[in-house]
């Protein structure tokens, strides 16, 4: 992997914070785009914006055509077959909305249990209390060992009679830590349980290929993957996707309205109504096509030499609490620093320093709750990132302790 040439491709990676040149560790919470995602949103607004699916006029085909074209290239790139059970939408939450709405509510009754692990996020989370809230559905929680790490056996044991849906993290967006996916879904589904994967960090950091997972429904957001804001998707297995009924109704999910009555598009447009982000996803597209052409192998290498390495610097450094410490973590670290400093103070202490941490409780309640802190300082790192930037970290916290200390 070059990795020169990869940060070359960034341009926001050349500019400097606080007079100091950017290490931007938040990738957790969003990537940076490179050029060609960049130049592919200019182009799709300056040369060939149009609705989609709508008009017969040469604009509105170009842009319908390079729309619909990025559902293949998220079928490729998650290993999926069938393009047809790929649903556009604006990002993991809106794709975890729809299954909690049109598949999981019509068919959930009180005392039906869903469960989830103890480090899932906000978002693989409220959809259910929803459930919990309207229908008395029950919240089954799996909790991390002192690792922070995910035992599969755990979660398959906490199936029950009444489980209807198994919705969990591939990869937690606080600890890091790695889930065997694959393991909880091949037990599952011998029990007839479906599983939903939230894939928002998993597909960053990893090779991903959903149908060898097994899973029913796996949950992408574009902005992580070095795409645009307001872009995503939700894979959705044949068999749920005839089970599941529309989230929202409007343009373009119908085939026939009428004053009695109504009919159906088929899937995949059945579930994506209304104008949708056409260049956000558009830009989606070229974000998969450029993470696939440096090669997801090349980044999870490339990304777990840099986790050691972090690991040992991070470690070495004994008035820092790393908090998840599995062997096979991911490049995302979540810390405190011994004594009154907060994760706010410590962070903008890093921020002087030209480096971008998020400091908070990284819309992971339980999570904060089972680690008894209220906040953590995350440093996330991408395909772009290096070694010396784990330096200018450890240097910058070090400064952050000295002057807490
Ligand atoms: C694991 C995980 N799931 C879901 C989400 C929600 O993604 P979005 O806000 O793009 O819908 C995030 C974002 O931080 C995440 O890290």
């Amino acid at each position: 992997m070059d990795l020169e040439k990869i940060r070359a491709d960034f341009p926001i990676l050349s500019r400097e914070v606080n007079g100091k040149p950017l290490v931007y560790l938040d990738n957790g919470a969003s990537a940076q785009k490179p050029q060609v995602v960049i130049d592919a949103v200019t182009n799709a607004y300056s040369h060939e914006y149009a609705n989609v699916h709508r008009g017969l006029h040469t604009l509105s085909n170009i842009a319908t055509e390079k729309y619909e074209a990025v559902r293949g290239i998220i079928a490729r790139f998650l290993g999926v077959a069938d393009e047809d059970q790929i649903i556009l939408n604006s990002g993991t939450t809106e794709g975890i909305n729809m299954v909690a709405y049109g598949w999981a509510m019509p068919r959930m009754e009180p005392g039906d249990e869903i469960i989830l692990s103890v480090m899932e996020h906000h978002a693989n989370i409220v959809p259910w209390h929803f459930l919990r809230e309207r229908q008395g559905v029950v919240l089954k929680w799996v909790d991390v060992d002192a690792t922070g790490a995910l035992d599969p056996q755990k979660v398959i044991d906490a199936i029950g009679p009444k489980t209807k849906l198994i919705a969990v993290t591939q990869l937690s967006n606080v600890l890091g830590t790695k889930v065997d996916v694959k393991a909880i879904c091949d037990a599952a589904r011998e029990m007839g349980v479906p599983v939903l994967v939230d894939g928002s960090q998993g597909a960053v950091h990893m090779p991903v290929d959903v149908e060898d997972i097994g899973c029913d429904f796996y949950a992408i957001t574009g902005h992580k993957l070095y795409g645009p804001s307001g872009s995503g998707a939700i894979y959705v297995h044949q068999d749920r996707l005839a089970e599941m009924q529309p989230f929202m109704g409007g343009g373009d999910m119908i085939r026939e309205v009428h004053k009695d009555g109504i009919t159906y598009n088929s899937p995949p447009m059945k579930f994506e109504a209304g104008t949708p982000g056409i260049v956000q996803t558009i830009g989606f597209g070229v974000a998969l096509e450029y993470m696939m052409s440096v090669g997801m192998e090349a980044i999870a290498a490339h990304e777990d030499a840099l986790s050691a390495y972090a690991v040992k610097r991070l470690t070495g450094l004994n008035w820092l609490n790393l908090q998840g410490t599995t062997v096979d973590k991911a490049a995302i670290f979540s810390f405190t620093l011994d004594g009154a400093a907060h994760a706010h103070d410590i962070s903008t202490i890093l921020d002087k320093k030209g480096v971008a941490v998020r400091a908070g409780h990284h819309c992971a309640g339980p999570l904060m709750d089972h680690l008894g802190v209220t906040a953590t300082c995350r440093a996330s790192f991408g395909m772009y990132n290096t070694e010396s930037e784990v330096d200018t970290l450890i240097d910058a916290l070090e400064l952050a302790h000295e002057l807490f200390a």
